[in-house]
This record gives C-alpha cells, sequence and structure tokens, in this order.
C-alpha cells in the first residue's frame, strides 16, 4: 500500500510562537543584541535559504552533495544491511535527502524542522518519489529531546544532519546538542553529520554576503519577520547586513547593522539602536577534522570514518553513539 505522508506533529506550534517572542525580548534587551539563527526559517526564510543554495558563491551545498554521491556506496555499506528508521535534523527542502535514502535500507523517515508550512511540501515531494516509504514529519526545535513516533521504535536509527547546521551553535551548544541527539535516536544509532571547513577568509565572507544579495534578503527578513508577527516597527530602509569572519572563534558572523540611529516598538516594548549598531543573527563555525571529531566526542558520539572532498571545503562524518559504559 503507498503510504502518504503522515500528519505533520505540530504538538509545539504554540510553544514556538511564544520561544520566538521570548528569544526576540531578550536577545534586543542584551547590551550586544543577538536573535538565535533558528528564526530565520519561516517560510519565506526557508525559500530565501534554497536560493543562497544555489548561488555560485555558497560552495557548502554543491560540496556536501558531492561528498554525499562520491560515498553513498561506502555509507551504505557501513551502516550494513538492517533496516534504519532515518531521523533527519533540519531537513529543510531535503533535497539531499534521496542520497542517503538511495544508499541504505530505509524503514521510515523522520525529518524534524522549526519550519513547519515548508517542511510539508519538502515531504510532499519526498512521499512522490518513495511512495511505500513511512513519513513522518515533526515541526520542533531539534534542540529539544524529541519523543520519535511510537511505530518507529523496532528500528535502528540513523540521525541525519547536513547543511552544516551543527556550525550555526556555538560549541557548548552543539555539544547539548549532540547529547541530546544520541538520547533521542538510542542506543546503537549512528549519525551522519556535515562540518564546513575553514578555509580563506575571501572565500568564507562571499559565501555569507553574495553578489546578488540574496544572504543580504535572508538575513533582513529576520527584521520583516519581527515586524509581521511581533507587530514590530523596525525601519528596514535603516537596516543592513554584515557578515564578519572571527579568526579567534573560527566562525563567520551575520549581522544586522543599524545604517542610522533608530527606535521601535516589538510586542509595545521599546528599543533603540545608535548608527553602526548590529543585532547578531547568526554564527557559522568552522572546523578541521581533529576539532570536529573531538567535538563529536564530546557530544557522545564516536567518529568511525570522515568523507571530504579534493579541495578540502567540506566534510561529511559518520559516528556511532558511544555505549553508556564508555562515557562513564
Ligand atoms: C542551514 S539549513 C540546512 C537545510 C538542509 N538540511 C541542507 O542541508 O541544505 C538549516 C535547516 O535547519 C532548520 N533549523 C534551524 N534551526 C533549527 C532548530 N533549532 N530546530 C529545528 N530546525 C531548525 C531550518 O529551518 C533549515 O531547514
Amino acid at each position: 500500500m503507498a503510504t502518504a505522508v503522515r500528519d505533520l506533529i505540530d504538538v509545539s506550534r504554540d510553544s514556538l510562537r511564544a520561544q520566538f517572542r521570548r528569544d526576540v525580548l531578550t536577545g534586543l534587551s542584551q547590551k550586544r543584541k543577538a536573535i538565535p539563527a533558528r528564526w530565520f526559517y519561516d517560510h519565506r526564510g526557508s525559500e530565501l535559504f534554497e536560493e543562497i543554495t544555489r548561488l555560485p558563491e555558497y560552495y557548502p551545498t554543491r560540496t556536501e552533495t558531492g561528498i554525499l554521491m562520491a560515498h553513498a556506496t561506502r555509507i551504505g555499506r557501513m551502516v550494513g544491511p538492517r533496516h534504519h528508521v532515518v531521523v533527519e535534523f533540519g531537513a529543510g527542502s531535503a533535497t539531499k535527502t534521496p542520497l542517503l535514502l538511495d544508499a541504505i535500507w530505509t524503514a521510515a523517515y523522520v525529518p524534524i524542522d522549526i519550519s513547519g508550512e515548508f517542511l510539508r511540501e519538502s515531504c510532499a515531494g519526498l512521499a512522490a518519489r518513495y511512495p511505500e516509504l513511512p513519513i513522518h514529519p515533526v515541526e520542533a526545535d531539534f534542540s529539544q529531546p524529541a519523543t520519535l513516533p511510537g511505530e518507529v521504535e523496532q528500528h535502528p536509527r540513523l540521525g541525519f544532519f547536513p547543511g552544516s547546521t551543527i556550525g550555526n551553535m556555538e560549541p557548548m551548544a552543539a555539544v547539548d546538542l549532540l547529547r541530546s541527539m544520541r538520547r533521542t535516536l538510542g542506543a546503537g544509532s549512528l549519525l551522519l553529520i556535515g562540518f564546513d571547513r575553514i578555509k580563506a577568509e575571501s572565500e568564507l565572507v562571499s559565501a555569507y554576503d553574495d553578489a546578488q544579495g540574496v544572504t543580504a534578503a535572508f538575513n533582513l527578513n529576520l527584521a520583516a519577520r519581527i515586524n509581521g508577527e511581533l507587530g514590530g516597527t523596525l525601519p528596514l530602509d535603516a537596516l543592513a547586513h554584515r557578515a564578519v569572519w572571527n579568526d579567534d572563534r573560527a566562525r563567520i558572523e551575520m549581522h544586522i547593522a543599524a545604517t542610522r540611529a533608530i527606535e521601535f516598538e516589538v510586542c509595545g516594548r521599546r528599543f533603540t539602536m545608535a548608527q553602526g549598531e548590529t543585532i547578531h543573527t547568526e554564527n557559522s563555525h568552522k572546523y578541521d577534522p581533529r576539532s570536529a571529531d573531538t567535538l563529536l566526542l564530546a557530544g557522545g558520539w564516536e567518529p568511525l570514518q570522515g568523507f571530504g572532498d579534493a579541495d578540502d571545503r567540506f566534510m561529511v562524518i559518520l559516528a556511532r553513539a558511544i555505549g553508556d559504559e564508555q562515557t562513564a
């Protein structure tokens, strides 16, 4: 029997809304204004991210896709002949997912994403391609431990976390997330995860500040979202996109800068920004193989095999959940 996509599990939609409000108000009240990158992804933000992935400057998507294509057979062999439940964290358009699904035996697919409507559309595309595959989309913040649908419980799990989304987290939060994934996926599970590598500053900055201004539109869409969803009055004509390389932290930072002194309201609360002051909207940490392995180990995952490209731009690592006896 052909299986449709199960109803979107969106038990947390109200709490996501409340969390967005709380993060924005807290972030704008800080001395150094900052809003977590997860709030980029309303439907428009997800569409703009898709445009970014097709830009000539944005090497991560095509490089990671090339790595997955080149090593799919090996990955399939390492995962083995058992049917796995694939749990994808931050699935977005799920364009890389078929590369994995075609390489392994899959019992069910559980994509988790904060951008619910966009996730539903991605799943419809996957369901047309894999009519027999049970698909259980979950609209949620993946930094909170997730309960997987009961009917997938008897199968081993393979976590899939491409897109170097792990780089959006500060190292401590990244370790917390990896540990939470290990709890969600359970003993004996595997994780296939993408890390962007440290490289020349000019290449990194242009990947986050492209000539067509798509990344700028993606960044500034957060301000438009605040205006639309939280009764904000941010003057969009006084805001500009900034992307800078922070060498000490090995990360690209994106900011929204005020081009003049401004005053605005969000949820009835008043805020000001001086000319040049910024709202820090994203970190994208870059790794080398050893720092990525160390992060995985700290998060409870033993790296089994790294896969890379000829120019050392990106790496995909297959890791296994470390048994409790080894982490004690
Ligand atoms: C950098 S994009 C990567 C998309 C896709 N996995 C890829 O490889 O191209 C990050 C994705 O993770 C989702 N996301 C970001 N933070 C999230 C969070 N805290 N919880 C759930 N989804 C999140 C976004 O909606 C987006 O789809």
